[in-house]
């Protein structure tokens, strides 16, 4: 009797550990298993914000050659979405423009005193009275030649604020602004997407714009390229990939523009967001993956 008992015992514990070899292979399967508990391992983020913040802190030789710091005016031009040289165009001296991430802050310079004819403000802002500019970078990356040219502008006109990320800075620190732009600055660096977008929308005037572009992601037209890997990646609950464009445009109170460059060396939104009423909420998305890099590579989950 006892060791009917005992082999029936042993079939359990036998048919139970198969079962358990059987939940594994399935979640291995689904990619999720060891894949996600890595994602979510804080040392390991830890460790990718280290190296991100290196890269911030680097100076002369050792700035990676891909983390452009220098672009002026005439590269935004060609970068942004269309709307964005005559929406600058019409500001008037009373209203203000926010730079995100701005490096050297050569783009603002040029909208005061175009060094290039390229860049000369009929091209992209106007002849007209300039409006007051705010750029904003983690690390200072002024030159002396830059403060100086600022300096006879006047400090109130032409502000660089460095040593702080945008969501650290208060609302009463920057102001109100009528455009926001951001280059490869925070929208493409930060490892919190919605709170960076949910600060941007505060600081926008109703009526006014941000014009970003964010470059190796899921397209809006669909059209990127099969072998595609993306840079920035959202997800829903369910690990669905969702578009960036699409998780954007999920925000009351704004009007979402997207362009898709498809045809570029990657796939690139260049999107705009105008604000016409004060109601913002943006839908919160938590990190799950974040590579230190220029740009760095980033994976987001959208929560319910
Ligand atoms: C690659 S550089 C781009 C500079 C400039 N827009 C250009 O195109 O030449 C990235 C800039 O974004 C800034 N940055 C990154 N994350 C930021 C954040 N969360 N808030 C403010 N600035 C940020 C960096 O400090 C740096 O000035």
């Amino acid at each position: 009797m006892r060791s009917v008992k005992s082999s029936l015992k042993g079939l359990n514990i036998a048919h139970m550990r198969l079962v358990f070899l059987l939940i594994v292979i399935f979640l291995q399967a689904l990619g999720l298993g060891t894949v996600r508990a890595q994602e979510l391992a804080p040392p390991r983020l830890d460790e990718e914000f280290r190296k991100q913040e290196k890269i911030y802190r680097s100076q002369g030789a050792d700035v990676p050659s891909g983390y452009v710091i220098g672009r002026g005016l005439s590269d935004y031009a060609e970068l942004l979405p269309s709307g964005f040289c005559d929406a600058l165009a019409k500001l008037g001296s009373s209203d203000r423009w926010l730079d995100i991430g701005a490096g050297e802050g050569q783009a603002i310079l040029d909208y005061y005193a175009p060094q290039d004819p390229a860049a000369s403000a009929e091209k992209c802002g106007g002849s007209g009275p300039k409006a007051g500019a705010v750029a904003i970078s983690i690390e200072d990356r002024r030159t002396d030649k830059w403060k100086e040219q600022a300096a006879s502008f006047g400090d109130d006109r032409l502000r660089y604020l460095s040593g702080k990320r945008l969501s650290q800075h208060s609302s009463e620190e920057l102001g109100k602004f009528q455009i926001i732009t951001d280059v490869f600055g925070g929208f493409t660096y930060t490892e919190d997407l919605s709170r960076f977008i949910g600060k941007v929308l505060s600081l926008l005037e109703v009526g006014g714009a941000f014009y970003t572009l964010v470059q190796n992601v899921q397209l809006e037209n669909g059209k990127d390229k099969p072998s595609s890997s993306f840079q920035t990646e959202l997800v829903d609950s369910a690990g669905r990939d969702i578009k960036m464009c699409s998780w954007l445009k999920q925000t009351p109170c704004v009007n979402v523009g997207c362009e898709s460059k498809n045809d570029w060396d990657t796939p690139t939104e260049l999107v705009n967001i105008h604000k016409i009423c004060s109601d913002v909420s943006v839908r919160p998305a938590k990190l799950l993956r974040y590579e230190a890099g220029n740009p760095p590579g980033r994976r987001f989950q959208l929560e319910p």
